[in-house]
């Protein structure tokens, strides 16, 4: 099948590529030049494990193309993906004038019948607005259908093409039967299904399910916090209710507060469209309030220890980006972190596999950028451990402790034992953690 993807970043690159290698021919547009001109030379903008050689090979053998030319892309394909971005306006709603920008142009160049699909994460009713942009520009019959994504940074290839669901909102057969052969492929296997319903429904799933997840986060993160006043252990409480089925055991874990370019804009979005149409979203609200407050909850057991003032203190600082194995910074907890202690007077000594790049366009030269885990950590006054990367699990506790000015060690993520780190020496705390014995 003939498919346009429009918009190649997280989202457009990785289906792009995926729907590439499963025999399509794909074109993936995108209005920045600069990042065209580094995919054609099979240089990926984003870190995102298995998609530099995927996007290598596809566009090797020709399945895959790149181009800034959305009109031919458009008049070469059957079916048109939109997959740019949809950041929150200033009242929290998602903006959708690239959506609809887009949506203008694929009717300007609505050569033949086509299927327009969102793959953005829009509100319910963009679709058809999205309709009603194309109309405007063109005669051509035309269907749209809503397909969120929910793949994850970091394993969104394996996410892609073995999701657990794929949710496709149709209004006519002749769409869904193309959708459903568009993605066959992935859903061969027992379980990955093709979950067809109306346009609405498939707008809101993707909202609802990532209110949820956000939700669950928060509720863990407010647990945490109960667990250290009553001398409990949240890592326990996970475990004891993690195992009932009815509950289950992702998203369980407390941490610094959540990030990343989806969870904080679509909570805020859904509570918006919902209070436009006069609806209060309660739970979300006091999801979103127990998340900001979480954001900060690191800085301030460094300043509970440290002291409010933390001139001529250096910290240092595990992990930029919002979670591992991705480069995104994107409403990443560490930056509130990192600006509070900056204010604060301290100096702060960063590391970070692979988010430095983009820690340096927010930060500059304000933060010292360390180019592997122990420099950071070099006479520091505490160290605060805020991504869960796999290279800071298992450290060199030993050389660790005696790099540190003050063995004080923040681990925001939950990643270590505390009796251990008391038997190392260490002054251990984590989130909702119960102190060493
Ligand atoms: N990142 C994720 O993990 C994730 C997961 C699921 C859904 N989503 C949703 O998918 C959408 C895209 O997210 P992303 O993370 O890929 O964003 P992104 O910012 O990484 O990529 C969007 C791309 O669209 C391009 N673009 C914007 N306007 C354009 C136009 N008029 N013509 C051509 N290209 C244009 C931008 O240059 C950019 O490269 C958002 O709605 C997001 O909420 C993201």
């Amino acid at each position: 099948m003939h498919v346009a993807v429009i918009g190649s970043g997280y989202v457009g690159l990785v289906a792009g590529a995926c729907l590439a290698e499963t025999g399509n021919d794909v074109i993936c547009v995108d209005k920045d030049a600069t990042k065209i001109t580094r995919l054609q030379r099979n240089e990926i903008p984003i870190y995102e494990p298995g998609l530099e050689p995927m996007v290598q090979r596809n566009q090797t053998e020709g399945r895959l193309t790149f181009t800034t030319d959305l009109g031919t892309a458009v008049r070469a394909s059957k079916v048109v993906l939109i997959a740019v971005g949809t950041p929150p306006g200033e009242d929290g709603s998602a903006d959708l004038q690239h959506v609809l920008a887009v949506a203008r142009e694929i009717g300007r160049n609505m050569n033949e019948p086509k299927v327009v699909v969102t793959k953005s994460t829009v509100p319910v009713g963009t679709a058809e607005k999205v309709r009603a942009a194309v109309k405007s520009e063109t005669e051509t019959p035309f269907s749209v259908c809503s397909n969120p994504e929910f793949l994850k940074e970091g394993a969104a290839i394996d996410d892609f093409m073995k999701p657990d669901r794929v949710v496709i909102g149709v209004d006519n057969d002749d769409a869904r039967a193309i959708m459903g052969e568009l993605y066959a492929p992935f859903t061969r296997q027992g379980g990955n299904r093709v979950l067809f319903m109306d346009i609405a429904s498939a707008e809101v799933t993707k909202y609802a399910a990532n209110a949820m997840l956000a939700t669950r986060i928060s509720f863990m993160n407010q647990m945490a916090t109960f667990c250290e006043l009553v001398g409990a252990d949240v890592n326990n409480v996970r475990l004891g209710i993690g195992s009932d089925q009815r509950i289950g055991r992702a998203f369980l874990y407390p941490g610094p507060g959540y990030g990343g370019s989806c969870f904080p804009k679509d909570v805020k979005a859904i509570i918006r469209t919902a209070e436009d149409l006069g609806l209060s979203l309660d739970v979300l609200k006091s999801v979103e309030d127990v998340n900001d407050r979480q954001k900060l909850v690191v800085l301030r057991k460094a300043q509970r220890f440290l002291g409010d003032d933390l001139t001529g203190k250096t910290i240092g600082i595990w992990g930029l980006a919002f979670k591992a194995e991705t480069d995104d910074m994107r409403e990443a907890p560490a930056i509130p972190l990192i600006e509070g202690l900056l204010d604060a007077g301290a100096r702060v000594q960063a590391h970070d596999p692979k988010a430095t790049d983009q820690a340096r366009l927010i930060f500059g030269d304000r933060v010292m950028y360390a180019a592997d885990p122990y420099s950071a950590a070099h006479g520091a006054d505490a160290l605060v451990v805020m991504t869960e990367w796999l290279v800071y699990r298992n450290p060199d506790f030993e050389r660790l402790r005696k790099l540190l000015r003050r063995p004080l060690l923040l681990d925001g993520r939950n990643l270590y034992e505390p009796d251990r780190m008391a038997a190392l020496g260490f002054e251990y705390h984590g989130i909702g953690r119960r102190s060493p014995m």
